[in-house]
């Protein structure tokens, strides 16, 4: 039986150096060249059969175990975000206004000591392993669909995710079955009125007004129109418009995003949201135009691989540090898009340190516990020989 945590931390030196790499180097979804060639390079070293440019940047990298009849797959998404940096250790970002603000530089090194462990034992997998590396988790479209659609799971029988996750205490995970990050969309509202002096606004239809009562209005949906204990969030986060202090807008836009578990709750909320829109703006006689956009779906963690991750957790991490959570987060990930196809699970990562002040994700001075990162090697490692072992 190989000892994957002990395997881990042998090489926990260069999966550290490896995310410094990257973290020093960040780049932006679908630009991620330099992070591929890494990538490629490191897995080519590793004697895997490496394929680049897998939906221009991404990397795809094929070990063979014992069998090729059944597969595992693993990701790690590598992209970084357009966020100026304020750490100041010596491997912050040298790419002005680029950031890995999300951890996903930990993602990428995690999964390559994973891919360096199991390539020592590839002759104990009762499999094949396939390392899927995409670009673009941040924004749309998103580079995992962007994968898929050039055939990455194509007989890939099951796949595992990471996250690194700073509400956790490093030296813990959380796991949880079922829905684990939320589906994610987004709207814009263009609210138009008409101008005028801003003395005279009856003879006007007053743009800032009616914004100012959808924006009241549409949190009414979430606290009255649906049943409480259904996670959602409704989200406002720009709102722009008018010329001067002295005028009456003529229009206003306003941006948000929805964050949903219930896939059918999913499908009204646009409708109510429009109801609203429109009922508002008819009151005032305005006018609007309503774009709403379905992104991430819900991801939801299989049955069998989350009991699976629990005993590998229980054995790695031990029992206290093997938290299950209560609640999905409702955040999204593109992950999602895997796991709706294939049984997959995606793990949730401790990396805040007991000695320094936690930053959130996207964070311009998010940074993670390393040693976080060998664990979760050890746990990723491990999950995959279990996956491959189990009929
Ligand atoms: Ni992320």
């Amino acid at each position: 039986m190989v000892d994957f945590k002990g395997e881990a931390f042998k090489i926990k030196e260069e999966i550290i150096r490896l995310r410094r790499e990257i973290h020093s180097n960040p780049e932006l979804g679908f630009e991620e060249w330099e992070t591929a060639k890494l990538v490629a390079n490191y897995l080519r070293s590793l004697g895997l059969e490496v394929q680049e440019g897998v939906a221009k940047t991404g990397v795809v990298a094929f070990l063979e175990g014992k069998s090729k009849e059944k597969v595992v797959g693993i990701r790690a998404d590598m992209d970084a975000l357009p966020i100026k940096e304020e750490n100041d250790f010596d491997y912050k970002s040298k790419n002005e206004g680029v950031m890995h603000a999300c951890g996903h530089d930990g993602h990428i090194a995690m999964v390559l000591g994973v891919a360096k462990v199991l390539s020592q034992f590839k002759r104990e997998l009762e499999g094949s392993v396939k390392f899927i590396f995409q670009p673009n988790e941040e924004q749309f479209p998103s580079g995992a669909e962007a994968m898929i659609e050039e055939g990455v799971l194509e007989g890939v029988d099951g796949i595992f995710g990471i996250h690194v996750n700073p509400q956790l205490k490093v030296g813990s995970v959380g796991i949880k079955e079922g829905p684990i990050m939320a589906a994610t969309d987004k709207f814009k509202i263009e609210v138009r009125g008409e101008g005028g002096h801003g003395a005279a606004p009856h003879r006007t239809v007053d743009a800032v007004i009616i914004a100012a009562d959808i924006i009241q209005n549409l949190q009414s949906i979430v606290s009255r129109r649906v049943r409480p204990v259904e996670p959602i969030v409704l989200t406002i986060g720009r709102v722009c418009g008018g010329k001067s202090y002295n005028v009456i807008a003529d229009k206003i836009e306003v941006e948000g995003t929805v964050r949903t578990v219930n896939p059918k709750l999913r499908e009204e909320v646009p409708l109510l949201m429009e109801q609203t829109i429109n009922g508002v703006t008819d009151i005032f006689g305005g006018g609007y135009q309503f774009d709403y956009q379905f992104g991430h779906s819900v991801l939801n963690n299989d049955k069998e691989l989350t009991k699976l991750m629990e005993k590998v957790s229980r054995d790695i991490i031990g029992e206290a540090g093997t938290i299950i959570l209560q609640n999905p987060l409702l955040a999204g990930e593109d992950f999602a898009s895997y796991a709706k196809r294939i049984p997959g699970f995606f793990l949730h990562l401790g990396v805040s340190s007991p000695n320094q002040k936690v930053y959130p994700w996207h964070h311009s001075k998010f940074n993670l516990d390393e040693e976080a990162l060998p664990l979760g090697t050890a746990l990723l490692a491990k999950a995959a020989y279990e996956f491959l072992l189990e009929g």
